[in-house]
C-alpha cells in the first residue's frame, strides 16, 4: 500500500457566518448560526476522468450535489444551473421528505438536525490523491459534520467518509449515520448484487430499479458477509454490459453489518445511501468525540462494468489492500486432506509434498491446539491456542524448523475472536463470552463469539498473534478466520450501551488489526470467514489475501470467482485446487491460476503424470503470476450468458497476456464463436502459447497454438479459445515479439 505523505496544499474557504444562541447551553462555537447570503461556492472533487462537484447554495447555505459523472470541459456552468442539486447529505427532522443521511436527538430533545456549509479544506497527501474536507455545522447546535472526499486520480477511484462531533452538554443519539449519500438522474436504474451463502458465494443478480426503496443490508455482525458482499453496481439509463454503458461500482470497507438504501423518488430520481446499517445501533455520541464512518469506496465508469473493475483492482493494487504491489506465496493447505487428523509424522510429509510440489509454504489448517478439549473436531478447544500435546508433542517450534530444513515457509490457521464452551477459555472468562442474560446460549458451529469490545479481550486476541510470532519468528503466514455471525448478543462489557456492539465490534477489530501491523507491517495473512463470509475493503487493508469460498468444485468456482473479479483483484482472491468435484486435475488447475494459486490435495495420491503436470503448472504460474496479479482484467465471455467463460490478463505494456478459456457444458453440435481478446496493441504481433497441457499429456487447446497474430488481427478476428467439450479447458500465454 502506498504511504500517505505530507499534506502540500491547504486551500481554506470560509463563508460568512454569524454567532447565534445555543439552546443546549454549551459554548456557542462563534461560528455556528444563522448564514448570511452570499455568492454559490462550487467545490470539485473528481478524479482524471470523472467530476465530482458539489454547490453550496448562497441563498440557504446548503451543501448540494450538483454534478457526478464524465468530467466536464468547463464546471463553472454549472452555477448557471437553476437548482443547486440534491443534497449532500441530507439530515432529518426538518424539511427532507426522504430517507436521511444523518439522524440524531439533541440531549434536549429535539429531533432534526441542520447543515450549513462552513468552510472546506483541500489536502494533497501525494500527487495522485486529493482530499476535499468539507465542513457543515448545525447553525443552532454546536454539531460538526465534515464531509471526507478522498480522490485517487488515475484509479478513477473516489472514497468517502464522515466524522460527526457534537460539543452539546451531555451525550447525543445518533440513528443514521452515512458514509456517502449520492445522487443521480437517469431514466433507468439497474443494480447488480452479490448475494449468496456458505460455498454460494458472489452471485450476480441485476434488477431494475422501481419507485420507493430498495436496501442491501446484512445483520449477521460476524461473518457479517455471507449472504450478500457490501458490493453493487449501479447501471445508469439501462443495463451496462462489460464495455459498454454507464454506471457507478460501489463497496463499503466495513467488516460488520452494511446498508445500501436505493431510493426512487417521485421525480424519478435516485438517492443512494451508504454506510453502516443502522439497524439496532443507535449511538450515543459523548461531547467532543468524533464518530467517524467507514468509507464508501465507488468508481464511475461509462465504458461498462470491465474499465470500473479494472479502476478498482488498480486502486487496491495501490492502497486498499495490504502490499497489494507485492508478490503473494504459494501453499499447500492441509484442511481438507487431514482435516482434524493428524500428527507430526503426517505434517512432515506434507512438508516434503510442499517442497515436491514447488511450492512456497505450507499451511497448517484447523485442529491443532487445545489439550484438556483437544481440538479434534469442530465442538471443542477453540479458544485454547496451545499446542496440542499429543498432534504436536514438539510443538510449533519442530514444524517451522522442519520447513526450514526443507526449503519452504510454514503458516498457521487461527480462529482468535471465537471460543466452544468446551474451551478453557470459556471456563476461565465467561464474562469475555456475547451471550444473552437469562436465554440459553445460541451456538453456530458449536462456537460463540468473543466480545471485542473488552479492552482485556483485545489484549487476549493481539496475543494470541504476537504471543505466537514472538515465539516463533519463523512462522510466515497466517490464515485468520471467523466462522460464525452474531445472534443472542449481549456484552457484559458494553452494559447499557448494547447498541454500540455491532460498531465497537468492528472498529476494536480493525484497532487490534492496525496495532498488529505496526509491529508486523508485511507479514501474509488471509483473511477468511467460513469461506468468503468477511470480504471487504475495510478489513483488506490488514489482509494480503482472502478465502473466496469453501467451495471449491471448480465449476462453481468459475461463477463465484467471476463474481469477486468485479471488485477485487486476482492476487486477493485465494483458489485452491481439492478433491471437490470430479473434474480433471488439468480443469481444477485451471481455474485456480486465474487468481492466486493454492493446494489442499493429497499430492501422494497424484499419479506421476499428475505430478509431472502440477510441478509444470506451478512453474508457469511462478513465471506467470505478476501478469495475472497484476495485469489489467478482460473478462470476456461471460459463463452467465454461454456455457463458457474466457477472460485474460495483460500487462501495462501490452506485451503479455494470459488467457484462460473455461468451457463448461455443451450441447451437442454447440459451436461457439472465436474469442475476440482486448487490450492488446493492434500493431505488435503476439504468439500464442498454450500452457498447462494436461496430466494425460492430451492438448485441449486451440489450433491456433504455436502461431503468431497481431494484435488487430487477435481482437477483431479472435481465437478459438478452448473446446466445446464439456469441463474442458485451457490456458494461453501469449506474449509480444
Ligand atoms: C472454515 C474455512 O473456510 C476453511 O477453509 C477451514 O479453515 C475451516 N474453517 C477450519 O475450521
Amino acid at each position: 500500500m502506498k504511504k500517505l505523505f505530507v499534506l502540500i496544499i491547504t486551500i481554506c474557504l470560509t463563508h460568512s457566518v454569524s454567532s447565534g444562541q445555543d439552546p443546549t447551553g454549551s459554548q456557542p462555537s462563534g461560528e455556528s448560526a444563522q448564514i448570511k447570503q452570499s455568492a454559490d461556492i462550487i467545490i470539485p472533487a473528481g478524479t482524471k476522468n470523472t467530476d465530482l462537484i458539489y454547490r453550496v447554495n448562497g441563498k440557504d447555505g446548503r451543501l448540494y450535489q450538483a454534478y457526478f459523472g464524465a468530467k466536464l470541459g468547463n464546471t463553472d456552468e454549472l452555477k448557471q444551473m437553476r437548482d443547486a442539486g440534491h443534497p449532500a447529505y441530507a439530515t432529518f427532522g426538518t424539511d427532507n421528505l426522504f430517507e436521511p443521511s444523518i439522524r440524531m436527538t439533541h440531549n434536549d430533545g429535539n429531533p432534526s438536525l441542520e447543515l450549513k456549509y462552513i468552510s472546506h479544506k483541500i489536502e494533497k497527501p501525494d500527487p495522485d490523491i486529493t482530499i476535499t474536507n468539507i465542513l457543515l455545522k448545525d447553525p443552532v447546535y454546536p454539531v460538526e459534520v465534515t464531509l471526507h472526499i478522498k480522490s485517487y486520480s488515475e484509479e478513477d477511484v473516489i472514497e468517502q467518509w464522515v466524522e460527526i462531533v457534537q460539543n452539546e452538554t451531555k451525550p447525543v443519539t445518533i440513528y443514521n449515520y452515512a458514509s456517502s449519500m449520492l445522487h443521480f438522474d437517469a431514466t433507468q436504474y439497474w443494480l447488480t448484487q452479490f448475494h449468496g451463502d456458505w460455498a454460494e458465494e458472489m452471485k450476480v443478480q441485476e434488477n431494475e430499479l422501481t419507485s420507493g426503496i430498495k436496501i442491501l443490508d446484512t445483520k449477521l455482525g460476524t461473518r457479517a458477509h455471507m449472504y450478500q458482499t457490501p458490493v453493487f453496481f449501479l447501471s445508469l439509463n439501462g443495463k451496462s454490459t462489460e464495455n459498454d454503458g454507464e454506471l457507478i461500482a460501489g463497496t463499503l470497507g466495513w467488516s460488520g453489518n452494511f446498508q445500501f438504501v436505493f431510493e426512487v423518488d417521485e421525480k424519478g430520481s435516485l438517492r443512494v445511501i451508504s454506510g453502516i446499517n443502522p439497524f439496532a445501533s443507535e449511538y450515543s455520541l459523548l461531547p467532543g468525540k468524533p464518530f467517524k464512518t467507514p468509507s464508501f469506496i465507488f468508481t464511475y465508469s461509462n465504458q461498462g462494468k470491465g474499465r470500473a473493475s479494472r479502476n478498482l483492482h488498480h486502486w487496491a493494487t495501490n492502497f486498499g489492500i495490504m502490499d497489494g504491489n507485492k508478490p503473494r506465496l504459494t501453499l499447500l493447505n492441509n484442511w481438507e486432506t487431514t482435516y482434524f487428523s493428524f500428527n507430526e509424522p503426517k505434517l512432515a510429509g506434507l512438508l516434503d509434498d510442499t517442497k515436491k510440489m514447488g511450492l512456497d509454504l505450507f499451511l497448517l489448517d484447523d485442529g491443532w491446539f487445545g489439550n484438556k478439549y483437544p481440538r479434534n473436531n469442530d465442538r471443542a478447544g477453540l479458544g485454547d491456542w496451545q499446542e496440542n500435546k499429543t498432534k504436536l508433542p514438539d510443538g510449533l517450534g519442530y514444524l517451522v524448523k522442519e520447513a526450514d530444513s526443507k526449503g519452504v515457509k510454514f503458516g498457521i490457521w487461527i480462529e482468535p475472536e471465537m471460543v466452544n464452551p468446551k474451551s478453557e477459555l470459556y471456563e476461565n472468562h465467561p464474562d469475555w463470552i456475547l451471550k444473552l442474560p437469562n436465554r440459553p446460549e445460541n451456538y453456530y458451529r458449536n462456537q460463540l463469539v468473543l466480545d471485542l469490545t473488552n479492552p482485556e479481550v483485545q489484549e487476549f486476541v493481539y496475543n494470541v498473534v504476537d504471543g505466537m510470532l514472538t515465539k516463533y519468528p519463523g512462522i510466515a503466514f497466517i490464515k485468520w478466520d471467523c466462522n460464525r455471525m452474531m445472534t443472542n448478543a449481549y456484552s457484559v462489557y458494553l452494559k447499557d450501551k448494547q447498541s454500540h456492539l455491532y460498531i465497537d465490534y468492528v472498529n476494536n477489530l480493525y484497532d487490534i488489526l492496525y496495532k498488529l501491523r505496526q509491529k508486523y507491517p508485511h507479514f501474509p495473512i488471509m483473511l477468511c470467514s467460513g469461506g468468503g463470509g468477511r470480504v471487504d475493503y475495510g478489513a483488506l487493508r490488514y489482509f494480503t489475501e482472502f478465502w473466496a469460498s469453501d467451495d471449491t468444485d471448480p465449476l462453481e468456482r468459475v461463477y463465484i470467482q467471476w463474481g469477486y473479479s468485479f471488485f477485487f483483484p486476482s492476487f486477493a482472491v485465494c483458489n485452491h485446487i481439492t478433491s471437490w468435484g470430479k473434474q480433471s486435475l488439468k480443469f481444477k488447475t485451471d481455474v485456480a491460476m486465474m487468481g492466486k494459486m493454492g493446494y489442499d490435495i493429497p499430492v501422494n495420491e497424484l499419479t506421476e503424470k499428475e505430478l509431472k503436470f502440477s510441478q509444470e503448472a506451478i512453474t508457469n504460474y511462478k513465471r506467470l503470476s505478476d501478469v495475472i496479479w497484476h495485469g489489467d482484467l478482460y473478462r470476456l465471455i461471460s459463463p452467465y450468458e454461454e456455457n463458457r467463460a474466457v477472460l485474460m490478463y495483460i500487462n501495462s505494456s501490452k506485451t503479455k497476456a494470459v488467457l484462460f478459456a473455461y468451457t463448461l457444458n455443451s450441447r451437442f453440435g454447440e459451436n461457439f464463436n472465436r474469442v475476440r481478446l482486448q487490450g492488446l496493441d493492434p500493431a505488435k504481433t503476439y504468439k500464442i502459447q498454450e500452457i498447462n497441457v494436461s496430466a494425460e499429456g492430451q492438448r485441449f487447446g486451440p489450433s491456433e497454438s504455436g502461431r503468431s497474430y497481431t494484435g488487430d488481427y487477435l481482437m477483431k478476428i479472435g481465437l478459438n479459445a478452448g473446446t466445446g467439450l464439456p469441463l474442458s479447458s485451457a490456458v494461453y500465454e501469449i506474449t509480444s515479439f
